[in-house]
């Protein structure tokens, strides 16, 4: 299932935004470091040795992420993706994933990884009540996956990962993230796609974003899904498809031969604000109403106050209402609509922004 939630009523009690987006999305970073240096990500040069990742007591722990999922479930949250870092580094994972399974409203729990670790752990995800795996793969060609992998990455240990995820069943499938980089990795992308076709794996091909801010993006590295499908379709024709939810973050197509579906993101050349549903959880406790936030708002001294348990659920519930109903965050279309902004060699125009190993995807 990729669950229809336009149909789901908002009652009183669910908060909508300034923009009359309601919430429907929790995306739970449970882990801030990673195996991997992706350049785009989390640049060596930034992430040596030396660096300083939380510590196991400034992560949430289980039962923290648990009692903020459940009070964001009780506020329309029906969906939930688990996300770093790499999530798979979090020890015990599964017990995560089956608890948040159980919470009352939630229908789809979804896990975005590497791939390294899943030859190790996707049965006992799927056990757990794991819906839907999305591993992130930007190469095919050894050489290209190693410079975007930051030298970290292994190709057949991802692709044993990829076929372990698939061997596991689940229920809502596997799909693989590429992030395109122009020049870098473009002119392999037919090659991953004829990999998956016929497979039953969707490929998602992800706009390069300006997120964070130690990638050094530049307009010039974006390859617009426009150019990048109509690339596609020389080679096989394509037809869109309707979007499987409201707010779905893909624009979905399929093969005209029937090999199956891809999707692109397109978040810079064509940003879906509009239906934006998503808040996001960092690993050390900190809520984002957008992935391109500057601030975000503390649940973790909260959560640790030594007050009485129905006083916490009181206060959080009070909190999480009063972040969404101010919520007007619409970064990407800002970004799109001022031009101005956007002459290569200009990188970006926010100020500090969240790091996206630290947020999530
Ligand atoms: P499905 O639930 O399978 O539809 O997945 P999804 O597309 O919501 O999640 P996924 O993490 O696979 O998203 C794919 C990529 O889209 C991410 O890695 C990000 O690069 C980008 N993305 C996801 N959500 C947002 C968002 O809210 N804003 C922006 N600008 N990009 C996003
Ligand atoms: N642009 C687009 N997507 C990104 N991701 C990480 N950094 C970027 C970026 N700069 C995506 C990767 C991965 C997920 C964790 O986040 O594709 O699937
Ligand atoms: Fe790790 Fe994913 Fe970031 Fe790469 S994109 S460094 S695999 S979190
Ligand atoms: Fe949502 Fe912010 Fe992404 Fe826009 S830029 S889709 S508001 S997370």
């Amino acid at each position: 299932m990729d669950d229809d939630n336009s149909s789901r009523s908002v009652s009183p009690v669910q908060p909508v935004d300034r923009l009359g987006r309601p919430l429907r999305d929790l995306r739970i970073s449970v882990m801030d470091r990673c195996n991997f240096r992706c350049p785009y990500c989390m640049p060596e040069a930034t992430y040596h040795e030396a660096f300083r990742f939380l510590g196991p007591r400034e992560r949430l722990d289980f039962d923290e992420i648990e009692r903020v999922a459940r009070m964001a479930a009780e506020l329309g949250v029906t969906k939930i993706r688990l996300t770093g870092g790499e999530p798979l580094l979090r020890p015990g994972l599964p017990d995560l994933v089956s608890r948040l399974s159980a919470l009352p409203g939630i229908e789809d729990v979804a896990l975005t990884t590497n791939g390294v670790l899943l030859p190790r752990f996707a049965p006992a995800l799927r056990r757990a009540g794991l819906r839907r795996v999305t591993v992130s793969l930007d190469s095919l060609d050894p050489a290209v996956f190693a410079y975007m992998s930051g030298g970290r990455g292994d190709l057949s240990t991802v692709m044993e990962g990829v076929n372990a995820a698939c061997a596991a069943g689940f229920e809502g499938g596997v799909k693989i993230n590429t992030v395109v980089q122009r020049g870098v990795n473009d002119a392999g992308v037919p090659d991953i796609l004829a990999r998956f076709r016929n497979t039953g794996v969707t490929v998602r091909l992800i706009e390069y974003m300006d997120v964070g801010n130690r990638n050094g993006w530049g307009r010039a590295d974006v390859v617009p899904s426009r150019e990048l499908r109509a690339r596609i379709a020389a080679l096989w024709p394509l037809e869109p498809l309707p979007p499987r939810y409201r707010g779905e973050v893909a624009r979905r197509y399929r093969y005209v031969d029937g090999a199956g579906e891809i999707g692109f993101v397109s978040s810079v050349s064509e940003p879906f604000c509009g239906t934006c549903s998503r808040a996001r959880l960092s690993s050390d406790g900190k809520l984002y109403a957008c992935l391109f936030a500057t601030t975000g708002t503390d649940l973790r001294g909260l959560l640790r106050q030594s007050a009485c348990n129905a006083d916490v659920d009181e206060r959080l519930r009070t909190t999480l209402s009063r972040i969404w109903h101010h919520r007007t965050d619409r970064y990407s279309e800002e970004r799109t609509h001022r031009p101005a902004l956007w002459a290569d060699g200009k990188k970006t125009f926010s100020q500090e922004k969240i790091e996206m190993h630290y947020i999530g995807g």
